[in-house]
């Protein structure tokens, strides 16, 4: 027995001393702050499910993006709100659609930010789907189309990331082949490999307005039993030509994200979803926890599982402690 030579503790007392020999830290440059963006001028209405998030106008949003820059928070996803839906999400194709104006006023008026677009037609159909329905799913096929013409668009608006969310098998290697072919050679895929139907989605959806009208996301989306098929996931991903790589939700998936971290060397993105944000609010609004210790080692523990960057609502407030830190 090596006790009493071996004192784990002695590393612990000094608080310099932790820091150094901490395996795992978490800083501004690994988030990505989503945002929503909706039509009008001057709005910024609170999701009640995500207190502290909006539903924010393009002026609105601008302004937010300024905010995040300052902070040290520079990549933001952008989700967005349209006036109109369709059976097809045809609006999502639209150059003068909401997110691409958003993007183009953005690129405008913030310096040195990374803007990264997510692809997806749920919040742009009448039923709620990620794709055009024929025979009551989800077509995989057809959707293919909407997502590689909406892909385009975004880039030509000035997106700098897409990241498809639809679960659509194939999506991969036909957004890059369209990018490819308008000149978006040099413009990455972060793809949503790894996404489960999970329940933790909630809020985002009253956010975005994207609950399916009937029936679930399961023929699209993984089972969360599953972790071997999220190999499979990424790696056809991988193989279609996606950068980056994420596993989505991230709190009860940790597992996945070791998993898919120890067998592909891409960048890792988790993320952090709505639901996940709405619990820790709802806790701490009834102090029953403490919420910026509680945020920060939620952060540290999907940095731990392997997740190299973390999506998350908390961004700013991450930020903020950060630099009060520092
Ligand atoms: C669109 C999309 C969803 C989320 C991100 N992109 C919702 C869904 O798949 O139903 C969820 C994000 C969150 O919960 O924070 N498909």
């Amino acid at each position: 027995m090596s006790f009493p030579k071996t004192r784990l503790r002695r590393l612990r007392y000094n608080p310099i001393l932790r820091n150094l020999v901490s395996e795992t830290s978490v800083s501004v440059n690994d988030l990505i702050y989503p945002i929503f963006v909706c039509e009008g001028e001057n709005i910024k209405k609170e999701i009640s499910s995500m207190p502290g998030q909006f539903q924010l106008s393009i002026d609105n949003a601008v302004e937010l993006c300024k905010t995040a820059v300052i902070k040290g928070v520079k990549s933001i996803l952008l989700f967005g709100i349209p006036a109109e839906k369709d059976e097809h999400g045809h609006l999502a194709c639209s150059d003068s659609s909401i997110v691409q104006r958003a993007i183009k006023s953005i690129k405008k008026e913030c310096e040195n930010i990374l803007l990264i677009a997510d692809i997806c037609n749920c919040e742009y159909t009448t039923h709620g789907h990620c794709g055009t329905i024929i025979d009551g799913d989800v077509d995989n096929d057809s959707t293919l189309e909407t997502l590689a013409a909406q892909s385009v668009s975004l880039a030509k608006a000035g997106a700098d990331i897409i990241a498809p969310s639809d679960m659509m098998d194939g999506r991969v290697g036909i957004i890059r082949t369209a990018l490819d072919n308008a000149g978006f050679e040099k413009i990455p895929i972060l793809s949503y490999a790894v996404k489960y139907s999970s329940a933790f989605y909630g809020p985002f959806r009253d956010a975005a307005d994207s609950s399916p009208t009937f029936g679930d996301r399961k023929t699209y989306q993984m089972n969360p039993a599953n972790t071997n098929e999220a190999i499979r996931e990424a790696e056809q991903d991988v193989f279609e030509g996606a950068d980056m790589l994420m596993v989505k939700p991230a709190l009860s998936y940790l597992d996945v994200i070791s998993k898919v971290k120890q067998n592909f060397d891409l960048p890792l993105v988790a993320y952090n979803v709505s639901g996940e944000y709405a619990m820790v609010k709802a806790a701490a609004t009834n102090n029953w926890i403490d919420e910026q210790k509680i945020i920060m080692e939620i952060m540290t523990s999907i940095k731990r599982a392997g997740a190299d960057i973390i999506i998350t609502y908390h961004a700013l407030e991450v930020a903020d402690i950060l630099n009060k830190n520092k």
